[in-house]
Parts: C-alpha cells; structure tokens; sequence
C-alpha cells in the first residue's frame, strides 16, 4: 500500500520541472473522481490546460468550479468543451476539435460511467447500452484518436483495474445483447474485463505511453445512484447497502484526488513523471499498470494472461467494428 502520506509527498514535487505536464483532457471531470483529480492537480500551481469535457446540461453547475480553479491557480486554463460523450460521432468531434488545436497531450483522463444497477438495458441512439459506452467504447475511441498527441503521455481509466475475472465475461457477446445476459452481475465485469484486455494490448504497441487501469475503491460521489431506473427494489436495496458501506469505508474526496494525480503524474508507473524512489509498481506482460485502490498495482497475471490468450484478438475486431466508422 502507498500510504496517503507518501501520496502527498510525492504530489509535493510536483513542479514545472518534475513534470512534463502541460495540457490535459478529463472525461467525467464534471462531477466525481475526474472532478476531484482535477483540483488537486490546479492546486500544484503549476500552468497546466484543461480540457473538460461534459454535456449541456452539466455545463452551468461547471462553471463556478472552473472559476473556483482560476482563483486556485491563476496559471492554470480551464476550457470546458460540450460534448456528449456517450455517443461516438460526438467523441469523433471533439477530438477533431483538441486534435486541431494541440500537439502534445501529457494526460488523458477517463472516468464517465455508472454501474447499471436497474437491470435494464437502455441504449444510446447509436445502439450501445450507454454505461458500456461510456465505459469502453467512448474511453477506447478517444485514446485511439489522441494516441498520436499521448507520446510520453499518460492515459488513465477509471473503473475496476485489478477486478478482472474469467467468470463473467462473455467473448462471445461482447455487448450483453443476447437475451437474458444484460444483469449488473454479468455488465460490471465485462466492462471492466474488456477495458483491460484492451489496454493491455494499446500498452504493448505503444511503449512510449503509460497506461492505467485504476480501481478507485469506495467514493462517495453519488454514482451508486446513477444507475438505477428507479424500479427495482432490488436494486435499490443493494443501492442503499452500497452507501452504508461507503459511509463506512469511503475515501474522503481530498485523497480520492490526490491518489488519482498520484497516478497521473508518479513515475512509480513505468519511470516516467514525478520522480518516485518506492517499489516501482509491477505492469501486466502487455506493459498495462492495473491500480488498485491503494495505489498498489497487482499484474492480476492468471486472469489477464487468460483473457489476453483467448479474447484479445477477438476484442479487438470487435471493436474495430464498432469504432472504425469514428477512427
Ligand atoms: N465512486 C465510486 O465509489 C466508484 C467505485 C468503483 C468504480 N467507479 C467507477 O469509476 C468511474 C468514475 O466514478 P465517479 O464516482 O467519478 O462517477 P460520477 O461522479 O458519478 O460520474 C463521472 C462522470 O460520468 C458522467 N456521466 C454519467 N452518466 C453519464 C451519461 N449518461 N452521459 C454522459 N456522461 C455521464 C458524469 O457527467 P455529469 O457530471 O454530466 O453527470 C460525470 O462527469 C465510473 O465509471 C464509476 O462507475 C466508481
């Protein structure tokens, strides 16, 4: 475990020096974890520009904590862009739009989602059940657009790095639409399966970029709430068990965020960032940090080593399906 303490101090060295970090992208920086990281890492005063990425409506309950950012660092640039990032043709757009106006990324940052605690399918206009898109294919659309700005860059995916398992994961029906295989049970651990199978696989071509699976452990962010469709009563009652063990067991925000800069910047992840003189974290054989809550990184190497043998080809046509119309 990396004690809060070490987190800190490490986060301490942040400076312009330390850290090669200029220009950053956050999807899901408009509430929660994203939101969290983003204060810490203005907070280090260094000049850093933000793109915050969040839909229409979330854009006026954005803009007092973009001017509170400003107050916190005045070197720091925050530039909201509207996006609706459950849907490609959209995340197609706006990387078009960073793609056209950047030509360094240090950070890619992906943390929308929810768990789909109701059960019940709902898809986006595009088809895709909308807590996969924003969990996989949205995630894997952008860091595929913006992998050629991420040259000793980082990209961090916020979901369940670590909580892969064979049991659970369908290769056969990658998005849950056969009947009866859309549950909470079975749509969790294939998301999260599937971000690792594929981020093992990106960590691998591309070397010269890090890549982080990150599990962020219990944050009490309201997104157990997200997900449920307001009928089931099973749903809720695991909704509400979720929050008393969160009320117990959670992370306050100051150090969810300041665990996940840790990963942002740290050179515990591959030796790249923010000089760190601990054990250096233990990749996956792709080169993939899965993070755990402690900001230990487990290689998960029985699983990951199954999942990348029997599903990463097939994942990646997949998806290659899905994606290539937006590439
Ligand atoms: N918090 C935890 O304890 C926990 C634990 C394990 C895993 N996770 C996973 O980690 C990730 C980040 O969690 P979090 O707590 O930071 O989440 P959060 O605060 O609930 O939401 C993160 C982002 O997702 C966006 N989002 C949610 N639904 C959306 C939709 N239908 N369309 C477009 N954007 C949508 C939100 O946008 P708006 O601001 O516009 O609503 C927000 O920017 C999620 O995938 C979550 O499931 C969280």
């Amino acid at each position: 475990m990396v004690s809060f303490t070490e987190i800190l101090s490490s986060n301490a060295l942040i400076t312009t020096s330390t850290t090669p970090l200029r220009v950053a992208v956050f999807v899901g920086g408009t509430s929660g974890i994203g939101k969290l990281t983003i204060r810490a890492l203005v907070a280090t005063g260094t000049p850093i520009k933000i793109y915050l990425l969040g839909r229409k409506p979330s854009q006026s309950r954005t803009l007092p904590f973009i001017k509170e950012l400003h107050t916190l660092n005045p070197k720091a640039e925050i530039i909201f862009i509207e996006a609706e990032v459950s849907l490609l043709a959209d995340v197609k757009r706006v990387c078009s739009l960073i793609s056209s106006l950047e030509s360094k990324i240090g950070l890619l940052f992906l943390s929308a989602g929810f768990a789909p605690w109701g059960g019940q399918r709902k898809e986006t206009a595009e088809g895709h059940e909308v807590a996969q898109a924003l969990e996989y294919y949205s995630r894997m659309l952008f860091i595929l657009r913006l992998l050629p700005f991420l040259d000793s860059g980082r990209v961090v995916s916020v979901l369940g790095g670590g909580m892969e398992t064979t049991y659970f994961l369908d290769m056969e029906d990658w998005e849950l639409k056969k009947e009866g295989n859309f549950t909470i049970w079975r749509a969790r651990p294939q998301y999260i399966g599937m971000n690792t199978i594929m981020l093992d696989r990106l960590a691998k071509e591309n070397p010269n970029v890090t890549f982080i699976h990150s599990l962020p452990g219990a944050v009490d962010t309201g997104n157990v709430r997200r997900g449920w469709d307001g009928k089931s009563i099973l749903g809720w009652a695991f909704i509400r068990f979720i929050e008393g063990v969160n009320w117990l067991v959670a992370f306050s925000d100051e150090e969810s965020g300041q665990r996940h800069l840790f990963q942002s910047t740290s050179a515990a992840f591959g030796g790249r960032g923010v000089p760190w003189s601990g054990e250096a974290g233990r990749a996956t054989a792709g080169g993939l940090f899965l993070v755990s809550n402690k900001c230990d990184c487990t290689p998960n190497t029985k699983v990951v080593d199954q999942l990348r043998d029997k599903g990463q080809e097939k994942l990646w046509g997949h998806t290659m399906e899905i994606l290539g119309p937006y590439l």
